[in-house]
């Protein structure tokens, strides 16, 4: 009963990584031709934790010109910040009264990112998920394309969904949106660690390739990435309990479009010696252009804000009506 609709988004926090745009950004260019999109820089997530206000709006911006610098079309898709459109922030109170303290106890993303002393993280990054909620049911989006790390906040949200639904006797009235995780690249890993996901708030650089690094720079990454001394496996003998080998021909199928049987059909045999320069070389031969469009946009601050604001506009002429509808169905 729903018309296809598909929201998504990434936090202005700095570092965007080789797992963002594989993971996220890479799936929302083809996204946006099959179904009504709009793709958002989620700027109130990025303050759960600490943020430069002096840095915040470069780091939007740095966002923005990533979305378009990969191929997301302003004219196709909607593209704007969180922050423009204030029934996000009105969706995700009434959304925290909806969900239940138990379901977001278990978040693990939480007890990942609070670290060893929870009484000093934000209540804001403990209701995190509400927000996120908030973010995809204010379009009534149906489809919502994330990393695998994403995959417990989409079920809340579809809890949420469902119990406010329920609660009010709107049966239908929000969709349970669908995650969109297939394929690769779902789930990159640091360069640094095989069991850790690549993530913009490691403290280590070589943990990640940015999208604003230089040849050089994802070259040297490459190189020093952790590795083990066996030679890689063929194909039949596959990746098991091989973390570092999985990760690097995990990255390689996901840049070149080749499987990871196939990589391992080219690899299998060889020393990371043979994976790692050829790595490097397909990484840069993506990835460059995509940073050289980046830093043209990002010299044009005006030019991207105008595509923001804009976009803001149609987002709220989607949110305003649906916020509106649910606050009468609450009784407001
Ligand atoms: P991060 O988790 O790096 O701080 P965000 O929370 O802004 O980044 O996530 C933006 C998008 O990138 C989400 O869809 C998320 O699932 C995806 N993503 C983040 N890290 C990875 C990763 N290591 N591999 C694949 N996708 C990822
Ligand atoms: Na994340």
């Amino acid at each position: 009963t729903h018309p296809p609709r598909v929201f998504s988004g990434v936090q202005p926090t700095g570092n965007l990584h080789l797992g963002n745009y594989l993971g996220a950004i890479r799936k929302f260019v083809g996204l946006q031709h099959e179904m009504e999109s709009l793709f958002c820089i989620v700027d109130l997530h990025a303050v759960t934790v600490w943020q430069d206000p002096k840095a915040l709006k470069a780091q939007t911006r740095e966002i923005a010109a990533a979305y378009l610098a990969a191929g997301i079309d302003p004219d196709v898709a909607t593209v704007f910040h969180q922050s423009a459109v204030p029934e996000h922030a009105e969706l995700a109170w009434l959304f925290q009264c909806v969900a239940r303290m138990g379901w977001l106890n278990r978040m693990t993303q939480f007890k990942d990112k609070a670290g060893k002393d929870k009484e000093r993280a934000s209540v804001g990054l403990f209701t995190y998920p509400t927000l996120m909620a908030a973010d995809i049911l204010a379009y009534k989006a149906t489809h919502v394309p994330v990393g695998e790390d994403q995959k417990q906040h989409l079920e809340l949200a579809r809890d949420v969904a469902g119990k406010f639904n329920l609660d009010f006797g709107a049966e239908g009235f929000f969709p349970l949106p669908e995650p969109l995780i297939r394929g690769a690249g779902a789930r990159v890993m640091s360069l640094r660690d095989g069991t850790k996901k690549m993530s913009k708030s490691d403290p280590s650089d070589l943990s990640r390739i940015t999208l604003t690094d230089d040849a050089d720079a994802i070259a040297k990454k490459i190189k020093k990435a952790k590795s083990d001394p066996d030679p890689l496996p063929s194909a039949e003998d596959g990746l098991e309990g091989r973390a570092e080998a999985r990760n690097l021909v995990g990255i390689y199928a996901a840049l070149s479009g080749m499987s990871e049987a196939e990589v391992l059909t080219r690899f299998g045999g060889q020393g990371f010696a043979a994976l790692k320069p050829a790595l490097a070389d397909l990484a840069v031969e993506k990835l460059a252009p995509i940073s050289s469009e980046m830093r043209r946009l990002m010299d044009d601050p005006g030019h991207i804000d105008a595509v923001l604001k804009a976009g803001a506009e149609k987002a709220s002429s989607i949110a305003g009506p649906i916020l509106r509808e649910t606050k009468e169905i609450v009784g407001f």
